[in-house]
């Protein structure tokens, strides 16, 4: 069948088939950011935003984007051009392995669209259904809240 969607504000019209999962569209895509950890929405690491909400992109088909727009790590900022919130985790010492950081930037985006002024609980909450092997989560909710302040001062874009 013919899809198309928006993803990270670039039209795309092509061929799928109606039962490939959309972790394995966006990779096939390009997108290396979408990670397959689990495969059964258990661990976040497959996270993207449709329509500015976060979903797990191994539990969906990629014609359930029909029409809607996708964002991936990769519309958000690059390495020669992050975003606040991804240099918000890189000061923050919230990067080791780095294998659930897109999802974890991506539900805290979700967060921050909706409150610039999130606790350390709101934060907590957004990130809790995202599973990191690494840091212990600590440095990761310091970025959020490191990149909610930013957001207050106007420095996001
Ligand atoms: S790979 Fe999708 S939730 Fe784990
Ligand atoms: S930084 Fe390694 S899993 Fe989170």
């Amino acid at each position: 069948m013919k899809l198309l969607f928006e993803l990270n504000g670039v039209p795309q019209y092509l061929d799928v088939e109606p039962g490939e999962r959309l972790l394995r569209l966006l990779r096939r895509l390009g997108m290396k950011s979408v990670k397959e950890g689990c495969g059964t929405g258990d661990c976040g690491a497959c996270t993207v935003l449709v329509d500015g909400r976060a979903v797990r992109s191994c539990l969906m088909v990629a014609p359930q984007v029909q029409g809607r727009r996708v964002l991936t790590l990769e519309g958000l900022g690059s390495v020669d051009d992050p975003h606040p919130l991804q240099q918000a985790f890189l000061d923050a010492g919230a990067v080791q392995c780095g294998f659930c950081t897109p999802g974890m930037i991506l539900v805290a985006y979700e967060l921050l669209q909706g409150n610039d002024d999130p606790s350390p609980e709101d934060v907590r909450k957004a990130i809790a259904g995202n599973l990191c092997r690494c840091t212990g989560y600590v440095k990761i909710a310091d970025a959020v809240l490191l990149a909610a302040r930013w957001k207050q001062e106007g420095k996001w874009r």
